[in-house]
């Protein structure tokens, strides 16, 4: 069977740059680093924590991609945050696990571009304070037997924009908030990459 593309054609076409956000340990920036270490489209060209501490700093040493760490006193400045961006030729930002309020300037900017992964099945479970474990315990006081993950556009409200994608998984009467966050953490490394893979080659090679 001939190739669906000729070397020419992949040639042709520009790399998108991913540039990964996060502020703690990056199991989900871990992933992602994976997936797309050695993709013919799609590169990770920057991390950028606001934690000089953050795992995903070392996590992205090792992949051998640039990564910053811009304290969250800097994030009011545009001046602090695009001209690393444009360096790095970044189209789309995937938050994974970052615990700052993307100020408008980066919204503006990067318009529909901006992917986040919420630890629920919103609109359930979103907004103001509504992160990590905070999440989990919230969930298991609710009493639901169905909880899972989103994936979803960021706009200028928390966990309110477009929904992307969405998995469930079961509550079972004895899971901690513990087990329910381990139960969707798998989800999140499960599904994360391919989406971004999906919306990056939906919306920006047409
Ligand atoms: C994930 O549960 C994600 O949904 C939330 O923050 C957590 C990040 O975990 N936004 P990790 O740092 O990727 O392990």
């Amino acid at each position: 069977m001939p190739p669906s593309t000729t070397s020419s054609e992949a040639k042709s076409r520009p790399l998108i740059n991913l540039a990964i956000f996060a502020s703690g340990s990056g199991s989900n920036a871990q992933k992602i680093l994976e997936y797309f270490s050695g993709h013919q489209g799609i590169r990770v060209g920057l991390v950028i924590s606001n934690k000089a501490d953050a795992g995903v700093l070392q996590r992205a040493e090792k992949f051998s991609v640039p990564a910053l760490c811009i304290p969250g006193s800097k994030w009011r400045d545009p001046e602090n945050i695009l001209p690393a961006l444009k360096r790095s030729e970044i189209d789309v930002i995937v938050l994974a696990g970052f615990l700052l309020l993307i100020p408008a300037f980066l919204l503006q900017h990067y318009k529909n571009r901006i992917l986040n992964i919420h630890p629920a099945l919103l609109p359930d479970f979103g907004g103001k304070g509504m992160y990590g474990s905070h999440v989990h315990k919230a969930v298991k006081e609710a009493g639901v037997t169905i909880t899972g993950m989103t994936i979803h556009l960021i706009d200028e409200e928390y966990d309110r924009g477009e929904i992307l994608f969405q998995a469930e998984t079961r509550i079972d009467k004895s899971d901690t908030p513990e087990d329910i966050a381990a139960k969707v953490l798998k989800l999140e490394h499960k599904y994360f990459p391919a989406v971004i893979e999906d919306f990056c080659l939906r919306e920006l090679k047409g």
